[in-house]
């Protein structure tokens, strides 16, 4: 679980970068969407309802709070903001990256967008991984190939902190 905060963090900045907005914010969204998964113990109700309220305990801003509570699609909470958008489709990216790598002796060094996309739309492979909330880079106008490249590049910038 730590390693799935920490990519998606990774994936986050580099999508902050990439539009010119807070890196630091966008990344701690990130790094701390899931912190309450251990203590919800399964509950998808309460999934990102305490992890809001404890981001907030934390410093967190509104937005990043905001953004936090709606990545769960279990409360029906429309995304607004572009950083509800950006940690919606960062989410499941990390985990499709993540099984790719995990299938390869080399880990991460020398895997491709290309051989990504491939997994992508093998149906079977990382089941879990929900393929159109990945899409949904293109409500934050990324083409799907793109955004697996900049997400593989994030997560091969800390690939020894994810030991991939
Ligand atoms: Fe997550």
């Amino acid at each position: 679980m730590v390693k799935h905060m920490l990519a998606t963090e990774a994936i986050m900045r580099a999508l902050a970068k990439k539009f010119g907005e807070e890196e630091e914010e966008w990344g701690l969204t990130g790094l701390l969407h899931d912190i309450d998964v251990e203590l919800v113990e399964g509950d998808m109700n309460s999934h990102s309802k305490l992890g809001a309220d404890i981001a907030r305990e934390l410093g967190a801003s509104e937005e990043m709070a905001h953004a936090i509570l709606c990545h769960n699609e279990a409360h029906g909470i429309p995304r607004e903001t572009k950083l509800d958008k950006a940690l919606f489709c960062a989410d499941p990216l990390s985990g499709l990256i993540t099984a790719a790598a995990l299938i390869r002796p080399d880990k991460l060094t020398g895997l491709t967008a290309r051989s990504v996309m491939k997994r992508f739309r093998e149906k079977r492979f990382a089941a879990g991984v929900n393929r159109e909330q990945v899409l949904s880079c293109q409500e934050i106008g990324l083409e799907l190939e793109g955004f697996i490249a900049l997400g593989l590049e994030a997560m091969k910038g800390i690939a020894s902190k994810l030991e991939l």
